[in-house]
């Protein structure tokens, strides 16, 4: 058996062919016949070019390999290299000066776990069947004029909250968070992101939809524009390549961004929405539409645990950011969240549909807004709110996601659908 102890006493005993320099070109080469004992097809150690025709782009790119300055790239990550190999007390959730390159040893276990648990739940849009839902869409007196209402503002808002969802990870929290097996997470989140745009825009194409109009409405439906700016306002800053934190008013932004992100973007603003399709598919209509949202909300209760987790393990690092200034501001960013999700709740429920009504949807985003504070180590903001909708706990309940996709799996495997119950 060979092993390396053995490679080098063969080498002793028997010189491997070794090739002398040589100057001649390779043609020069292949024109000496000699007899030569059998060799393996890739010499280990020769460094000599094959024989094998090349032209210039070739000879140019091994003359840059060989003068290849080892230090150039390696200099940049001098200071995070400083202090050697990584030791789990040196990461840090922002401003850790440690290798990043280094994933190992874990730290954060919470965060890689979220990574692996998000990648045994991967999905496609096209792998859900929409043929009913072409059909419904299309016929005169298949939904009423309220169903495609909601319908397509939820489409509207969702083709593009995502994009912003996925900006704001890519272009500024994923530099900025300084660890790798949150980064890690961060790039699972933003391939989910990506899968969520297209879902949406496979439910717009498939159902024939005026795409100008559904992609605009970020832009033109106030209710919709106005939860979009609400959101744009704080990835602003941070998501210019100058950005740095390191000082109090920067951490906090950073901090802000998060709380924005995740426990109002994700962890409000998709709540009236997802609450509408579900319901319509609870009820046997736009089933397709309703299971790609059903998949992507299991999906978006990971991202928004995620960051909660994230914002919770800053706050630990660094306790002086979590002052009464910034509890104030994190409170009422909530609460400004939950505000806009209630004007969206009555724009788009006018009249009561699919068994609901905009009074009830107003409990629900109290209830989730309560739910948002207390996972910050906030006060309850609404007393005596119950949740009207037990259902969607149930679809969101993190133990049922997992049993849920250990379900899926098989499903998927034999062609077969979600259940609603
Ligand atoms: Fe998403
Ligand atoms: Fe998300």
């Amino acid at each position: 058996m060979l092993n390396w102890d053995e490679y080098g006493k063969d080498e002793n005993q028997t010189p491997p062919i070794v090739s002398e320099p040589k100057t001649e070109t390779a043609n020069t080469v292949a024109e000496v016949k000699q007899p030569e004992p059998p060799q393996p097809a890739v010499s280990a150690v020769s460094t000599e070019p094959s024989n094998i025709g090349e032209g210039s782009r070739a000879e140019a790119a091994r003359k840059a390999v060989n003068e290849l300055d080892e230090t150039a790239g390696i200099e940049e990550l001098d200071e995070m290299m400083a202090n050697g190999r990584v030791q789990v007390d040196q990461k840090m959730m922002i401003n850790c000066k440690a290798d990043l390159n280094q994933l190992v040893p874990f730290k954060y276990d919470w965060a890689w776990q979220k990574y692996l648990d998000g990648s045994a739940n991967h999905w496609m849009p096209q792998e859900i069947n929409m043929t009913n839902d072409i059909v419904l869409w299309k016929s005169d007196d298949g939904l009423t004029e309220d169903e495609r209402v909601i319908v397509k503002r939820n489409l509207g808002f969702f083709s593009t909250a995502d994009s912003l969802v996925a900006n704001n990870l890519v272009l500024a929290l994923y530099r900025l968070i300084t660890n790798p097996e949150c980064r890690q997470y961060i790039l699972r989140q933003s391939l989910e992101e990506a899968i969520h745009t297209h879902a949406y825009q496979y439910c717009i194409e498939s159902l024939g939809m005026d795409e100008g109009e559904i992609f605009n409405m970020y832009r033109e439906i106030p209710c919709v524009a106005r939860k979009a700016s609400w959101g744009l306002k704080y990835t602003q800053e941070i998501s210019d390549p100058d950005f740095k934190t390191g000082t109090e008013e920067t951490d906090k932004q950073l901090l802000k961004n998060l709380i924005a992100f995740y426990c109002v973007l994700e962890g409000i603003f998709f709540y009236c929405g997802f609450t509408q399709i579900l319901s319509m598919g609870r009820r046997n209509k736009m089933t397709g539409t309703a299971e790609q949202f059903q998949y992507i909300l299991r999906d978006e209760s990971m991202h928004v645990n995620f960051g909660i987790d994230v914002i919770n393990q800053i706050k630990i690092e660094n306790p002086h950011l979590w002052d009464d200034q910034m509890k104030s501001e994190a409170a009422q960013m909530i609460l400004e969240g939950t505000e806009l999700e209630i004007q969206y709740a009555r724009d788009t429920m006018p009249r009561g549909v699919l068994g609901m009504n905009a009074s009830m949807m107003e409990e629900y985003l109290k209830f989730i807004a309560n739910r948002r504070l207390t996972q910050l180590g906030l006060d309850e903001e609404f007393t005596g709110v119950t949740n009207p909708f037990p259902w969607m706990s149930e679809i969101i309940d993190l133990r049922k996601e997992k049993n849920f996709f250990e379900t899926r799996v098989t499903e998927y495997q034999v062609g077969g659908a979600l259940n609603w119950e």
